[in-house]
């Protein structure tokens, strides 16, 4: 009875630990791994909360990365001191299930019955198709 007792509490208690990160108060980063790396690297040019606030895989995180590379001027990063800023967003900030989900592309979506007509009206015909 109290080993079973004690798996509960350890089974109850797993979760919390993971949680328990302590977030630094200048910039709500998580303060674990290489967290100061991401503060050195990431929060120059905008606020640390668009960082907190969004959410990825490793593959999604790089591709952000490079669109700033590509678009917003962010430099370019050492492979190694790229991998850490990686691994610590892919393990602090993953996709979650309460995760608005990502927008359906335009060709899957089903046709708009208010769109606006794509040709002039015919003329020739009232809006209820009456001879002018
Ligand atoms: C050289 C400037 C600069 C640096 C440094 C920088 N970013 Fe950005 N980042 C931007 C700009 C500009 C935007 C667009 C902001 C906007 O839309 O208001 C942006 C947007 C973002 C977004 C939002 C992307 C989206 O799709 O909404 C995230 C997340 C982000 N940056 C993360 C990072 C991370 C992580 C780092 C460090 C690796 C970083 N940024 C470093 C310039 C930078």
């Amino acid at each position: 009875m109290l080993r079973l007792l004690l798996i509960m509490i350890a089974l109850l208690a797993a979760p919390a630990a993971a949680q328990d990160i302590p977030v630094d108060p200048f910039s709500g980063l998580k303060m674990t791994g290489d967290w100061q790396i991401v503060m050195g690297n990431c929060i120059a040019c905008h606020s640390p909360k668009l960082i907190t606030q969004q959410r990825g895989t490793r593959d999604q995180w790089l591709q952000m990365i490079r669109w700033m590379q590509e678009k917003q001027n962010l430099w370019q990063f050492q492979p190694e001191v790229e991998d850490k800023i990686l691994t610590y967003l892919a393990e602090n900030y993953p996709p979650r299930e309460d995760q608005r989900r990502a927008a359906v592309p335009p060709h899957l979506m089903p046709p708009n019955p208010y769109a606006p007509p794509t040709q002039q009206p015919n003329r020739e015909t009232d809006n209820a198709g009456q001879s002018l």
